[in-house]
């Protein structure tokens, strides 16, 4: 704490101090004139400006800003550099509208395809989420301006979601929904958290000192402030022992009461609260004592958010390289409402008004492209009559290649409300269907925060997702579709068959009040790749118009300690005719044996650029954390020894390269051992097994030394099932064996954890 703070704290009033707890009005804190503290003001996020000019939340009272893609497009970038790019240019806007914090970004793990606001979040994979929503905070905070990392933690379902309390194990928590707030705090210091709405095993964030002060800040070592999401908190004096700095928005001035009178009773300390009141000022005079002026080019900003479209879109398909499309030379169809009124962005506080907006069809005129439109369907989306249904048939008839427009519109995903279905609205599909019917060029473009079945997907030669690419997409689509950008992007969730094959279909979305994550780890690739089930698309798949060749992958080493870690290299040659970008994926699979593990997980991602016939080498360092997994019986991430496979691959389901390694663990202790450990438990770990070593080859001996006719004459059952009683004995049946007392064994156990402490 500096000297200014300390010196404000003293000369605040205890009722200043509760009033500066809470906000002035929905979007600003409250200021306290006679000392010089001034109020500031914050804006939603992620993906644009939703500056509020009063106090309303009324989005027509936004003031007009630039709308880019959204989280589950920029995703898809796999791009540290352009999510830092994007936090650059949202920082700059925000400094010219006097915003202090950009309320951003969202990165809450997508666990069902459902949930109503994936649009916003970044990925099904914690690493991908950490690292992105990293790159985002670094570029947002160069400009000055503060981000607020969201929701932590567990916000991962719309339904129910002020109250629902979502009940995850340990060592899920640990390993799928913290992590990415984690690498967040650690590498990019966020300014504020906005703590989510829900309870996670029967606390509510905004009340949790386990999540906010044990974990964020006293473990993860946290210093800025923490902020309530809007409305999320209930008891006012337990959020701010919890480490709950700030409430948003106003509370009407009762829950400021509640914490003067919990100070005058001596339930809440004054020390609490200066703590949570000297990270409110924190974040003030941060922001206003280095305010930073801003430059807001909305045009300049307009062509960026198509940028940053082109670098995000993926090419799920493209059959015959049906694209890109040959202009002039062929009679080019587009059809569907989304052609001209593209779904840009999401539903809820994400929800922008923006400078502008570009369409495909804006587009391609202004880029002189001559192509035919017709809608297809109703401006609804939903709705279409048989006459535009006729006349979309006869004009595909008519023409080479035809471009469909399709997707969700804003009605069937938002805040505030989950999906019931993946399915597009069934009038797009069955346009889809008729139009494959009578051309067989059929390219689908679509505009979704999150998957969608395809029931056509094999009738149509390619497919173009977007996503809600912000209000520019439409250039960035001519760009792609014609050929003057390569497309690059690459799934960051997978897009199931069925809703039936998720991986929470059972528990999702709980029963209201609770919501059990049976599925565990086991969330996303984790499940489908473990459970090899066929998917429509996998994660991390993304096609270009170029090839790529994966080569010469480089250990610096094959055995190590797990504290040294391993920089892993390969080569990667682009051996099409066009320039293009290629993200690479590492995985690690675990083969020790010692836990239940995914089959694989990402622990490693880059995105080159390659002109035709270019090699580039690709580096990765992996470490401790790349091997390990979270430990529930030592709290801590355990790498145990072993074998680990590393896997370079274009997809999860598209592994290039393999190599193996051998892991040495600087933690020696799997679990602690008891009574009712058994031998198999310790045998599946190398430093427990050499414990056990001589006791287990007298058993084998014993087993060995006779033949097998021997054996079966005296036990009733084969020899290798004796084996498997043997090593699923507890410790504790040994208990009168060669007189050996329950003492004795517990005297042995006791021997086995102090020879296994580090
Ligand atoms: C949302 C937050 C948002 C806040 C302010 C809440 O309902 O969950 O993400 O930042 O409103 O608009």
């Amino acid at each position: 704490m500096n000297n200014k703070i300390k010196d404000l704290l003293s000369k605040l009033t205890l009722e200043e101090k509760a009033g500066l707890c809470s906000g002035k009005d929905f979007w600003r804190t409250k200021p306290v004139e006679r000392l010089g503290i001034p109020s500031v003001m914050v804006s939603d996020g992620p993906s644009g400006l939703r500056t509020q000019f009063d106090n309303g939340v009324d989005e027509n009272d936004s003031r007009p800003a630039v709308s880019f893609p959204s989280g589950c497009a920029t995703a898809s970038s796999f791009d540290r550099s352009l999510l830092r790019h994007l936090g650059e240019i949202l920082g700059e806007e925000a400094n010219n509208y006097n915003v202090s914090t950009v309320l951003g970004p969202a990165i809450n793990i997508k666990r069902s395809p459902l949930c109503g606001r994936n649009f916003e979040y970044l990925s099904e994979d914690p690493y991908v989420s950490g690292e992105l929503g990293a790159a985002y905070i670094s570029g947002v905070q160069s400009k000055n301006v503060g981000t607020s990392v969201k929701h932590f933690a567990a916000n991962n379902q719309e339904t129910n979601r002020f109250s629902v309390s979502e009940e995850v194990d340990e060592r899920t928590l640990r390993e799928i929904y913290l992590p990415g707030f984690e690498t967040c705090v650690k590498k990019s210091a966020p300014t504020t958290i906005m703590c989510s709405y829900n309870a996670i095993n029967g606390e509510l964030s905004s009340q949790n000192k386990w999540l906010l002060k044990d974990l964020l800040r006293d473990e993860w070592g946290y210093k800025g402030m923490v902020v309530s999401d809007w409305g999320a908190v209930y008891n006012r004096v337990k959020g701010i022992k919890a480490d709950l700095s700030l409430e948003m928005p106003y509370s009407g001035g009762h829950t400021d009461n509640d914490i003067v009178e919990a100070v005058k009773s001596g339930e809440l300390t004054m020390e609490e609260l200066d703590e949570a009141v000297s990270h409110v000022l924190e974040m003030v005079l941060n922001y206003t004592e280095h305010k930073q002026s801003g430059v807001f080019d909305m045009e300049k900003d307009h062509a960026a958010s198509a940028k940053i479209a082109e670098e995000s879109c993926v090419l799920l398909k493209n059959e015959n390289c049906l694209l890109p499309l040959k202009a002039p030379a062929e009679k080019i169809l587009f059809t569907g409402c989304f052609a001209e009124n593209p779904r840009y962005g999401g539903g809820g506080s994400s929800k922008i008004k923006c400078y502008k907006m570009t369409s495909a069809i804006d587009a391609a005129r202004e880029a002189g492209l001559n192509v035919k439109y017709v809608k297809g369907y109703n401006d609804d989306f939903v709705t279409t009559s048989p006459a535009l249904t006729a006349e979309a048939e006869q004009a595909a008839r008519e023409a080479d290649t035809v471009v469909v427009f399709a997707g969700l519109p804003e009605s069937f995903e938002s805040e505030g409300a989950d999906r019931t279905s993946l399915d597009m609205p069934q009038v797009q599909n069955e346009l889809i269907e008729k139009l494959a019917a009578v051309n067989p060029h059929i390219v689908v473009v679509l505009h979704n925060g999150a998957p969608v079945t395809m029931p056509w997907v094999d009738k149509v030669a390619a497919i173009l997702e977007c996503y809600l690419g912000g209000e520019n997409i439409g250039t960035a689509q001519i760009n792609i579709l014609f050929g003057k950008t390569n497309p690059s992007g690459k799934l960051a969730e997978t897009f199931p068959l069925r809703l039936e094959d998720t991986p929470c279909y059972l528990t999702y979305p709980g029963n209201g009040r609770t919501c059990h994550y049976t599925e565990g780890i086991f969330v996303g690739y984790r499940w489908y790749d473990s459970r090899k089930m066929p998917v429509l698309f996998p994660f991390g798949h993304g096609l270009s118009y170029t090839s790529f060749e994966y080569s010469d992958l480089k250990l610096s080493k094959t055995a190590f300690e797990d504290s040294e870690g391993v920089d892993v290299s390969v080569t990667v040659k682009n051996t099409g005719d066009l320039e293009g970008k290629e993200i690479i994926q590492l995985y690690v699979s675990d083969k020790t044996g010692v836990e239940i593990r995914p089959e694989k997980e990402l622990k490693g991602f880059e995105k080159i650029s390659l002109k035709p016939g270019e090699s580039k080498k690709v580096t990765f360092k992996l470490d401790q954390r790349s091997f390990a997994y979270w430990n529930t019986d030592t709290k801590e991430w355990y790498a145990p020894s072993g074998n680990y496979i590393i896997s370079i691959g274009a997809s999860s389901r598209d592994i290039r390269l393999t190599a193996e390694v051998d892991v040495t663990s600087s933690g020696k202790k799997a679990f602690t051992i008891t009574p009712q450990t058994t031998m198999g438990d310790m045998l599946r770990n190398r430093e427990m097994a050499a414990l056990i070593h001589d006791d287990y080859m007298k058993a084998r001996k014993f087993l060995d030394d006779m033949t097998d006719e021997e054996f079966e004459a005296k036990f009733p059952f084969p020899k290798e099932g004796m084996l498997g009683m043997i090593l699923s004995n507890p410790f504790r049946s040994n208990r009168g064996r060669d007189g050996k007392t329950m003492e004795d064994i517990l005297k042995q156990v006791e021997d086995y954890n102090k020879a296994l402490e580090k």
